[in-house]
């Protein structure tokens, strides 16, 4: 049993062996979900795990507290990766109450029927709960990532239960950085609610935190004011890289050869940070991350079917779905026959706000000539002002 302070273990699980996390986002190094027990005179679970991590979850839970009876169940979030297994625990342990808000509860009679819970605790935002000397208090933060969800604070620790917020794919091991996965799983997950993020971290701002449990990824516990500051830029949907995000298709490589030209340029102008990325080839989800955290992003496509190129539809569907603004946009368009690739991407972006399009849209009829390499010409120096 994994101790986190004196009364709070670790009960979750790794899971290595999910393909798809939410049947659409690749973890290469797993997925965590994340669980806890606190030991106090009363005693609690805070959110349970994955469904197919049932019987494990049960053996820790029983671990940890040691034979003792459980008195609560929290529930900080609904989604299945965290409640699964609520009517699991409530079969086990029949006298426990089970402390939502009035929506965690409509959810709980969806997921699991009206005779799950037995004895149900529902508490409004800021209520506290006493376990002894751990004061709990409930701060709601809807839509982080579901209507329902709250955070649950220990004044006692100064340890922050965050649900779904601060967490990152990839197991709690996973040899890597926090930021990437981290950032990949906001902008695939939340980023649509930036507004509702920010006003979450408005919330959390009066509480002093120590350490901050997720129910996924790692348990963060040193310069937390380094994650805040992250999801305080994340959320507000500033830039965190001064440079040219470059995302294109390319069906026989011409376009191809165009990105490759204008990534040239910028480096030749001085530009530091460009990244390209081939969207058929890549994975979506980082793809819709590094057109988040750079400043300016060139979307290099052609015209199929009347339209745009499908791969980039959905990539720009997948942006403008997030609230994506407040960015410059390049726009490189390749047709042989009727390019209307340019004017239906500016279509997509009508609704977003404080996207400001590049002067020059580029425009190749099937190949590179000395016409569209002088339009790129342009566009990179449009890019590096
Ligand atoms: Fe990890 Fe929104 O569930």
């Amino acid at each position: 049993m994994e101790k986190i302070t004196n009364d709070l273990i670790y009960v979750g699980v790794d899971d290595t062996d999910v393909d798809l996390f939410e049947g659409l986002y690749t973890v290469p190094n797993g997925m965590a979900y994340n669980s806890y027990v606190l030991l106090d005179e009363k005693t609690a679970v805070i959110d349970t795990v994955d469904e197919r991590f049932c019987s494990r979850w049960l053996e820790n839970v029983r671990a940890a507290l040691g034979g003792r009876k459980l008195d609560y169940l929290i529930v900080d979030h609904m989604e299945s990766d965290h409640s699964a297994n609520i009517a699991a625990l409530t079969a086990e342990y029949p006298d426990v109450t089970v402390v939502g808000n009035s929506k965690t509860f409509i959810m709980i009679d969806e997921f699991f029927g009206s005779n799950a819970v037995k004895n149900a605790l529902t508490v409004g935002d800021g209520e506290k709960l006493s376990l002894g000397k751990h004061e709990l208090t409930f701060v709601f933060t809807p839509m982080v990532h579901w209507p329902e969800v709250m955070m649950t604070y220990d004044a006692h620790d100064k340890v922050l239960f965050s649900a779904d917020a601060f967490g990152k794919f990839g197991t709690r091991g996973a040899a890597e950085g926090w930021d990437d996965e981290a950032r990949r799983y906001y902008f695939g997950i939340v980023g649509k609610f930036g507004v509702q993020v920010k006003s979450a971290l408005g919330k959390l701002a009066s509480f002093d935190i120590k350490k901050i449990c997720s129910t996924h990824g790692p348990i963060l516990e040193n310069d937390l004011g380094r994650y805040i500051d992250k999801y305080a830029v994340w959320s507000a949907y500033l830039p965190e890289y001064d440079g040219v995000f470059i995302a294109y298709t390319s069906i026989y490589g011409h376009t191809k050869a165009a990105v490759e030209l204008l990534a040239e340029k910028l480096k030749s102008n001085g530009v530091k940070n460009v990244k390209v990325c081939d969207l058929a080839r890549s994975d979506r989800a980082q793809a819709v991350s590094d057109a988040f955290a750079y400043g300016k992003i060139v979307l290099a496509t052609t015209t199929y079917n009347g339209g745009i190129f499908p791969t980039m539809r959905e990539f720009i569907d997948n942006l403008t779905e997030r609230n994506y603004q407040s960015r410059t946009v390049g726009i490189i368009e390749n047709g042989a026959w009727s390019p209307v690739a340019a004017n239906a991407i500016k279509a997509k972006f009508e609704k977003s706000k404080d996207i400001v399009f590049a002067p020059t849209a580029v425009k190749i009829r099937a190949a590179l000539d000395d016409e569209s390499r002088k339009a790129i010409e342009s566009l990179a120096d449009e890019l590096t002002k």
